[in-house]
């Protein structure tokens, strides 16, 4: 029965997934992406995450950050636009939300979270901070509108969804809770999980120079600029999954090495990554 539940992302697969970028087309019609991310200390994590989004399409993108971090954003990333944690979201101008990286675990990120779940019925992608978030209120599952994406690497899983004895243990209960609720879970390692309605589809792309302090910060930033750009959840995560991990094999075999690769090489490289698939 296993091959009837877990199968691995090909690139036919990928390349079926991708869509045509309009030549007629402008700004307005590729989306506003919001990223939840940054704060004192982590503002890494949100100009790693902007930046990838910006480079995987999105038509704009505005930051909500913590304010100590706002210049420094807008000078690592001039493309962005910037919003102040403090003042209030208006979730429904945006065509997709992406929170936690580098965003924090207080309590204005703690009820500004409560308070999208609230307010909208609009798919959102959750990573890092916002995943532990969610494994402190747990409740706030049964809320996450169908379509969600989340994106917990192994301990942040378990975190939200109890301790694994063991990664086929981990992988059985992803795709068992894919029946349960409407959300995509990318379970990320060597080889990420995407579990969706009760399957398991397998990546195939990325290497070890990718395990290093922001790797996933690139992800969320790419899995938002998809849904922004108007793929279903499932879609947005098989291809942003093996776009990620592409850019990292890709920066491999262009200068980097295992050892030196940096999340920023990913970055540069989503270009090619994307091209390789035209
Ligand atoms: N092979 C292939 N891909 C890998 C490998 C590997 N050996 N190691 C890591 N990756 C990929 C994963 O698949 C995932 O997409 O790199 C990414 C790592 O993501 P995270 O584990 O979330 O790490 P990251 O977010 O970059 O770490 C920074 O954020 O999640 C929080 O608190 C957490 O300290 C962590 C911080
Ligand atoms: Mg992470």
């Amino acid at each position: 029965q296993l091959d009837t539940v877990y199968s691995m992302t090909t690139k036919e697969k990928t390349v079926s997934l991708l869509k045509d970028r309009d030549a007629f087309s402008h700004k307005g019609t590729h989306g506003h992406a919001l990223l939840i991310a940054g704060n004192k200390g982590k503002a890494g994590a949100a100009i790693l995450a902007a930046r990838a989004c910006l480079r995987t399409g999105a038509g704009l993108l505005t930051v909500d950050a913590a304010e100590t971090i706002i210049d420094i954003l807008q000078t690592a990333v001039p493309e962005a636009m910037t919003k102040d944690r403090r003042e209030k979201a208006f979730s429904n101008r945006f065509s997709a939300i992406g929170a936690g990286p580098g965003m924090g675990t207080g309590k204005e990120e703690t009820d500004l979270l409560t308070g999208l779940l609230n307010d909208t019925d609009q798919p959102l992608i959750l990573d890092a901070d916002a995943l532990t978030i969610l494994s402190v209120h747990k409740q706030l599952l049964e809320q996450l509108p169908p379509g969600t994406i989340l994106t917990p690497h192994p301990k942040e899983f378990d975190r939200v969804f109890g301790a694994c004895s063991h990664e086929f243990d981990r992988w059985n209960r992803a795709v068992a809770l894919s029946v349960r609720y409407p959300f995509v879970i990318v379970l990320k390692g060597h080889h990420t999980l995407i579990a969706w309605q009760g399957k398991g589809m397998f990546n195939n792309t990325g290497n070890a120079g990718m395990a290093k302090g922001g790797s996933g910060d690139v992800l969320t930033g790419m899995l938002t600029a998809l849904l922004a750009q108007g793929y279903t959840a499932h879609d947005a995560a098989i291809l942003g999954v093996w776009l990620h991990g592409l850019a990292g094999d890709l920066a491999l075999m262009q200068q980097q090495s295992l050892e030196s690769l940096l999340p920023s090489d990913l970055i540069d490289s989503i270009g090619a990554a994307f091209n390789s698939l035209r």
